[in-house]
């Protein structure tokens, strides 16, 4: 496999994506921030099948974290993440730092209503303005064709589409199945955060809220079954349930019986918060 070209400025970043489209070549993206796992090869490998080029972001963007959470330490591991695009097959790794993509005076910011209501934005009121505004600007840097997005952030994919949709962007949104571990584990950079027990009670979100989900497809009450998830999350061992809640597909309006269903959660073991979600299977 061909090392990736790696670029950290817009200037080098647009001048190999013009002599792609020179070569009539199409160009698929995957917006990360690094730490990478099979989750986020994952997309690299859809991205693959869509495009003749694949390139992938990797930049911790400060404007989606807020202040008391965890921008320093998340973990950073360039030489690890270059590894394993080479063997994916990636083109190139944009890794632009902070002062590229904010330089000093930067003013804006996009803010997405509609799917971004709720749930995470409840618990990280301005986390979606912070993805919204640097996935704008990647799209405007890279203009690939496509960009792969996992479902694992199943509120982000709804915000990100809605973005592209609003804003006449013409990159086509594409989004790929959660990747998950041997005990059902939906794959994350946080996880590295977890100790062995951790890891244990983790597993369960995804066991619990499956369960829910089934509960909902056949027939149980709304309320009644997320209290009774949030219920059997706590006595799991999570120390605290931000939220469990029955959405309709998409939009992310309240879920109605004959549409197209996720459930999704955000839980804390210990200092570390945990996303997962699952369709709810339609009957
Ligand atoms: P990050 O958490 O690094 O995730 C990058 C992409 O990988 C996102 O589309 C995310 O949904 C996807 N992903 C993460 N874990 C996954 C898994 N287990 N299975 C499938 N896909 C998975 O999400 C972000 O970064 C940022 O918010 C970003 C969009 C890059 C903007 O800064």
């Amino acid at each position: 496999m061909n090392e990736p070209i790696v670029v950290d400025s817009v200037t080098a970043l647009r001048a190999q994506v013009r002599d792609w489209r020179r070569a009539g070549l199409g160009v698929a993206m995957v917006p990360t921030m690094g730490a990478l796992h099979d989750g986020h090869i994952s997309l690299v490998r859809i991205a693959l099948e869509r495009a003749d080029r694949c390139v992938v972001s990797i930049f911790v963007n400060p404007t989606q974290f807020a202040p008391t959470e965890d921008l320093d330490k998340y973990p950073r591991h360039l030489a690890r993440d270059l590894d394993q695009l080479r063997d994916a097959g990636a083109h190139l790794a944009f890794t632009p730092g902070v002062s590229e993509m904010y330089p000093d005076g930067f003013a804006t910011k996009i803010s997405v209503g509609g799917p971004s209501f709720g749930l995470e934005t409840d618990f990280r009121p301005s986390f979606f303005d912070g993805v919204a505004t640097v996935v704008a600007k990647l799209f405007l840097q890279a203009a690939p064709d496509c960009a792969v997005f996992g479902e694992k952030d199943y509120q982000q994919l709804c915000v990100v589409r809605q973005l592209c949709r609003d804003l006449d962007l013409p990159v086509e949104i594409v989004g790929a199945p959660t990747v998950r571990d041997a005990h059902g584990l939906a794959m994350s950079s946080r996880n590295a955060y977890l100790g062995a027990a951790e890891l244990e009670t983790a597993c369960k979100l995804n066991v619990i809220l499956r369960r829910t989900a089934a509960a909902l497809s056949a027939g149980a009450d709304q309320a009644g079954a997320t209290d009774a998830a949030v219920k059997a999350l706590v006595s799991a061992g999570f120390r605290k349930v931000d939220y469990v809640a029955a959405r309709t597909s998409v939009t992310l309006k309240p879920w109605q019986r004959d549409r197209d269903g996720r459930l999704l959660a955000a839980a804390w073991l210990g200092t570390t918060r945990l996303i997962d979600n699952v369709e709810i299977p339609s009957t």
